[in-house]
């Protein structure tokens, strides 16, 4: 017999949790628009499939996928250890850098615990905190789009444990400078974690300072996650990793689902780093393309953020939705932000050509 809506009893706080939402494919628009060869540019993926020697080395670990990966990632830390110059006790790995995020919120934030981050910012901020019962504390953006600072330090209470610091930001591809990020580091304060999240390191222009280098070491309430997601195109197959001090990263493993990134995937992200100039070299491609359709959007008359990732992001204020729904019925699948605007991925030049086509189009909105 039912008596009630569903089976179960979910926390208030799941009760209360809106789901993530991926960004839309290709194929949700060719059904609802009638259009055929649509491209998707709405989760800032690579557009390029993966490099052989990830093909090659998933291969290999599909064979030995009867026995358990290994949890703790060892050859993949130590490997990231000598890349980045930094010893591996000091890395730990995640299924994707979500996977990442979701522990550090796991480890440090109970209900009513204040966490800080700018706003708009990476959706599942919210979703984690409100998954906690963290009290979010939103730090709104400037009129430039890029991080408050001295708001993010006005924000930080007795209650606050953790700072959240997208660099470059997602959607509007804004990054910290060195500086602002060691105020924010120095005004938190050891019982404060600071995480910068640098999904789109890869990205930034060259000569940017490296936290991991710079700031890591000086500051142990730091730490950053990074990503293969992105440049490195390993996005379906999740591998995150985090770099900060031992006695950190020992807690947040703490928290990890037992083997959590799996053998086919840390193969793939150890051939991706023995591989890394030909990384390097498609990274150097999507830049060079962002500029490229940066300064058609400026022609058209665009204002933009200065971003440093890959992708580009155009206020459309309450055109937002408008412009999403006529880029996908010109077959070009973007990310809107209802109300505020839409961010754009950067895809292979001829995807990228479509998007140009279909906005010039739809002409300028301010
Ligand atoms: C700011 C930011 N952080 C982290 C991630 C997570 O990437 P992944 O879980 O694929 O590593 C993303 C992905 O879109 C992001 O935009």
């Amino acid at each position: 017999m039912n008596t009630q809506a569903r089976p179960g009893r979910p926390r208030s706080a799941v009760e209360a949790l809106p789901a993530y939402r991926p960004g839309r494919d290709a194929k949700q628009a060719q059904q609802e628009h009638g259009v055929v060869d649509a491209v998707k540019l709405a989760s800032n993926e690579n557009p390029e499939g993966p490099i052989s020697a990830v093909e090659n080395s998933v291969l290999s670990a599909v064979r030995g996928a009867n026995r358990y990966a290994d949890h703790r990632g060892g050859e993949l830390r130590s490997r990231i250890g000598e890349w980045l110059d930094i010893s591996a006790d000091h890395i730990t790995i995640g299924n994707g850098s979500v996977g990442l995020l979701q522990q550090i919120f796991l480890t440090y934030l109970d209900p009513g615990d204040e966490v800080i981050f700018g706003w708009r910012s990476f959706e599942v901020y919210p979703i984690y905190s409100q998954l906690t019962g963290a009290e979010m504390v939103r730090v709104p953006l400037l009129d430039d789009l890029t991080y408050d600072v001295d708001g993010t330090i006005a924000a930080l209470t007795p209650a606050t444990k953790v700072v959240m610091l997208a660099t470059p930001n997602n959607p509007t591809g804004t990054v910290l400078s060195h500086d602002d990020i060691a105020r924010i580091a120095t005004a938190a304060g050891e019982e404060v974690i600071v995480v910068i999240d640098e999904a789109y390191r890869e990205f930034v222009d060259a000569g940017t300072p490296d936290p991991v280098a710079d700031i890591v070491p000086q500051f142990r309430n730091v730490l950053v996650t990074r990503t293969l997601s992105k440049a490195h195109g390993l996005a379906g197959l999740r591998v995150g990793y985090a770099v900060g001090d031992p006695e950190v990263i020992a807690d947040i493993d703490k928290v990890a689902v037992p083997f959590h990134v799996n053998a086919a995937a840390q193969a793939a992200a150890i051939a991706a780093i023995d591989n890394i100039e030909e990384i390097e070299a498609r990274c150097a491609v999507i830049v060079n393309e962002r500029g490229r359709v940066e300064a058609q959007l400026s022609e058209m008359g665009w204002w933009m953020p200065v971003h440093q990732a890959n992708f580009v992001y155009l206020s459309t204020g309450s055109e937002t939705m408008r412009f999403a729904t006529e880029l996908e019925k010109r077959g070009v699948v973007v990310r809107p932000f209802d109300g505020e605007g839409i961010r754009v991925t950067i895809g292979s030049p001829t995807e990228n050509d479509r998007f140009l086509a279909a906005i010039t189009e739809l002409g300028v909105t301010k």
